[in-house]
C-alpha cells in the first residue's frame, strides 16, 4: 500500500520512477464480467477509468464455457434457484445476498439480451442447459459451451465502441493508493514500465481470482489474486479465505492452464468412470455425476487414492455425435487439438482450482471494509457462494453485483469529496533491484506444487503446517519486489496462498469444498461461521478470526 502519512513501508520502491498522472471519478480494475459491467453502468454518470493486467479476451471470464444461471423459465422461480444455491453452499450463505442474486439475475439477463448478446435459443426460446446441484435446468448458454466469450464480446463493445470508458488493457496495478484510511486511486506498470497514479474518488475491485495458486487450474496464467492482496494490504477484511473450489473435470495434463471439460457435458447426460469403466457416482449420491461440485471432486479424489491414478474418465461416448459437436464447440475442437474425440474417445479428467470463493468482505453493494474501495465478482465474497458454490453462478454474481455497485456508488459519489487532487507517495530509500527472473520463475511453482499437495482437495494439520513453513522460508528468501509484473504476481500469489492455508488450518471441520481428512465432518456447533483475516497495520501481521455464528 501506498500512504499518505502512515507507517508502512512501501510496497514497492518508486525512487526516480517517471510517473503519469489520471484521474476519475470511478477507476475499475479488472476486465472481466463484474469489471465491464461496473465500468458500463458506472460511465453513464461519471467519468471511468478501466485498467487491465491483459487484454479484455484474456479473462477468466472469457473462458467460461457453461454459462449463467437464473430462473428464466415459466416452471422454474427465483425461489427454486434460492434452494438450490443454499443447499449447495453447505450452510454458510448469506441468505440475503443469496435473495438478491436470485432476483435480480433475469433483470440482468434481459439487460445482455438487449445490448446484443445472443443466447441459444430454439424456436425464439432459451435452450436452458443442466448443471451439478440444481433442481432443474436453469443454465442460459451462447454458443453452445463459448457463453463467457460472447458475453464478454458484447459488454466489451459497449465500453469501447463510443469511447465512454477509458480503457487500459496490458496495465499492471501494482497497489491502491490511500490517503488517511480512504482509498483514492491506484499506482500502475505499463508495458515499457512506465509508472501511472491513477486518483480516483472510488476504485473498483474486479480482478478474478487466483486459481494459479495451485499447480493445476483452468484460470487463465492471470489468475494471481492481485485484487485479494492488494485489498489485503490497504486494510481490507478478507472472508473465507480456506475455500477454493476445485472444478470435477479439468482435462488431464501439464498445461497451464488446463482445458475446461465443462460440467454441462454431464448435465447432457455425459458419465464418469473409473479405470475398470465403473460409474463410480452411481450409489455415491443421489444425483450421481449432476451432486454438488464438492461431492463429485470428493468421490474422484477417493478413486484416485483408491487405484493409484492421476485421473478419471469422461464418458460422452453413448450422446449423439453431431449434438456433442454442435452444443460442445469449444470442448470438442480443445479436445481435439489435445489429440482426443470426445465424440468417440474416453477423456482423462481430474480436478484443478476453479473458483475462488474467498474474497474482500463486501456487503450486497459492493462496500469493502475500506471507504472509497469496492469490490465485485471473484474478487469479493458477498457470502452467495457459502461453502461451496453452485454451478453457474458466477458470472450471474459478476452481473448482478456490478450493476448493484454502480447504484452504490451513484449515491456515493454525489456525496464524497470531490475530486482527489494529490495524493502524497511514501517513497521508500533505496531503488529496488527486486529478485533474479529465474528465482521468480521458481517461486511460482513452489507456491504452485505446495498448495496443490499439501493444501488441495483435502488437507490435514500436517501438511497444512509444512505449506505454512515452505511458503515462510521462501517469503523469506526473496527480496523485495521489484517492479515487474512476474514478481509482483509472485509476491501476490504467496500472500493468497499464505492466507488459504492459515484459514484451512484454523477450520477444523469439513465442509463444502473444505476437506479435512484429520476433521471428516461438518461441525454447525463451532463452525457454522465464516472465517476473516484483515492486516495489522501496527506489526503488519496477518490477524486471523472468525465472524459470529450463523443463525
Ligand atoms: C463449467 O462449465 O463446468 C463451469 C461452470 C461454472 O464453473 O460455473
Amino acid at each position: 500500500m501506498i500512504d499518505h502519512g502512515q507507517s508502512a513501508a512501501s510496497f514497492i520502491s518508486l525512487r526516480g520512477a517517471d510517473l503519469r498522472y489520471s484521474s476519475y471519478d470511478v477507476l475499475v480494475v479488472g476486465g472481466g464480467i463484474a469489471g465491464l459491467t461496473a465500468a458500463s453502468g458506472a460511465a453513464h454518470r461519471w467519468n471511468v477509468g478501466l485498467i487491465t493486467k491483459g487484454t479484455l479476451d484474456q479473462t477468466t471470464t472469457f473462458l467460461a464455457q457453461g454459462g449463467i444461471a437464473a430462473a428464466m423459465s415459466p416452471h422454474d422461480s427465483p425461489e427454486l434457484h434460492l434452494n438450490d444455491t443454499l443447499e449447495a453452499g453447505a450452510g454458510l450463505c448469506d441468505d440475503e445476498a443469496v435473495r438478491v442474486l436470485v432476483e435480480e439475475g433475469p433483470a440482468r439477463l434481459l439487460e445482455l439480451e438487449r445490448l446484443g448478446t445472443r443466447f441459444d435459443k430454439r424456436d425464439g426460446k432459451l435452450i436452458l442447459g443442466k448443471e451439478g446441484a440444481h433442481s432443474m435446468a436453469r443454465v442460459v448458454h451462447a454458443g453452445g459451451d463459448a457463453t463467457g466469450s460472447v458475453v464478454a464480446s458484447a459488454l466489451a463493445e459497449v465500453i469501447t465502441v463510443g469511447g465512454r470508458v477509458e480503457l487500459h488493457e496490458n496495465e499492471f496495478v501494482v497497489d491502491l493508493l490511500m490517503d488517511a484510511g480512504r482509498c483514492v486511486g491506484a499506482l500502475s506498470l505499463g508495458e515499457q514500465g512506465e509508472l501511472t497514479v491513477s486518483l480516483a474518488r472510488s476504485v473498483v475491485l474486479a480482478c478474478g481470482g487466483a486459481g494459479q495458486v495451485f499447480a493445476h487450474t483452468t484460470n487463465p496464467l492471470m489468475a494471481t489474486g492481485d485484487g485479494h492482496a492488494m485489498a489485503y494490504r490497504a486494510g481490507a477484511v478478507m472472508r473465507d479465505m480456506e475455500f477454493m473450489q476445485f472444478h470435477p473435470t479439468a482435462f488431464y495434463g501439464a498445461e497451464n492452464p488446463t482445458l475446461l471439460v465443462t460440467e454441462a457435458l454431464r448435465g447432457e447426460g455425459a458419465y464418469l468412470r473409473d479405470d475398470s469403466g465403473e460409474r463410480f457416482m452411481v450409489g455415491s449420491h443421489p444425483r450421481e455425476e449432476l451432486a454438488p461440485r464438492d461431492v463429485v471432486v470428493r468421490h474422484i479424489r477417493r478413486i484416485l487414492d483408491r487405484d493409484k491414478t492421476g485421473h478419471v474418465w469422461l464418458d460422452a461416448r453413448h450422446l449423439d455425435a453431431q449434438f456433442l459437436q454442435e452444443r460442445f464447440p469449444t470442448v470438442y475442437s480443445g479436445l481435439k487439438k489435445r489429440g482426443y474425440d470426445l465424440c468417440e474417445e474416453l477423456i482423462p479428467v481430474a480436478p484443478a482450482s476453479h473458483y475462488f470463493i474467498g474474497g474482500v468482505l463486501t456487503d450486497t453493494w459492493g462496500r469493502t471494509s475500506v471507504p472509497g474501495l469496492y469490490a465485485c465478482g471473484e474478487t469479493a465474497s458477498t457470502g452467495i457462494h457459502g461453502a461451496n458454490r453452485l454451478a453457474s453462478n458466477s458470472l450471474l454474481e459478476g452481473l448482478v453485483f456490478g450493476e448493484r455497485t454502480v447504484r452504490e456508488l451513484n449515491r456515493y459519489l454525489a456525496v464524497a469529496d470531490p475530486a482527489v487532487r494529490k495524493v502524497k507517495l511514501d517513497l521508500a530509500d533505496e531503488p529496488r533491484e527486486g529478485n533474479d527472473p529465474t528465482v521468480v520463475t521458481e517461486g511460482r511453482v513452489t507456491v504452485g506444487e505446495t498448495m496443490s499437495d499439501l493444501c488441495g482437495v483435502v488437507r490435514n494439520r500436517d501438511d497444512l503446517e509444512k505449506a505454512r513453513q515452505t511458503l515462510d522460508v521462501l517469503q523469506a528468501s526473496l527480496a523485495a519486489p521489484g517492479l515487474n509484473v512476474a514478481e509482483l504476481e509472485l509476491f501476490n500469489l504467496l500472500t493468497v496462498a499464505q492466507h488459504m492455508v492459515v484459514a484451512a488450518a484454523r477450520r477444523e471441520e469439513s465442509r463444502g469444498v473444505h476437506l479435512r481428512s484429520d476433521f471428516p465432518e461438518r461441525d454447525d456447533v463451532d463452525w457454522r461461521r465464516h472465517s476473516l483475516i484483515h492486516r495489522d497495520p501496527m506489526t503488519d501481521e496477518v490477524v486471523v478470526g472468525t465472524g459470529a455464528p450463523k443463525g
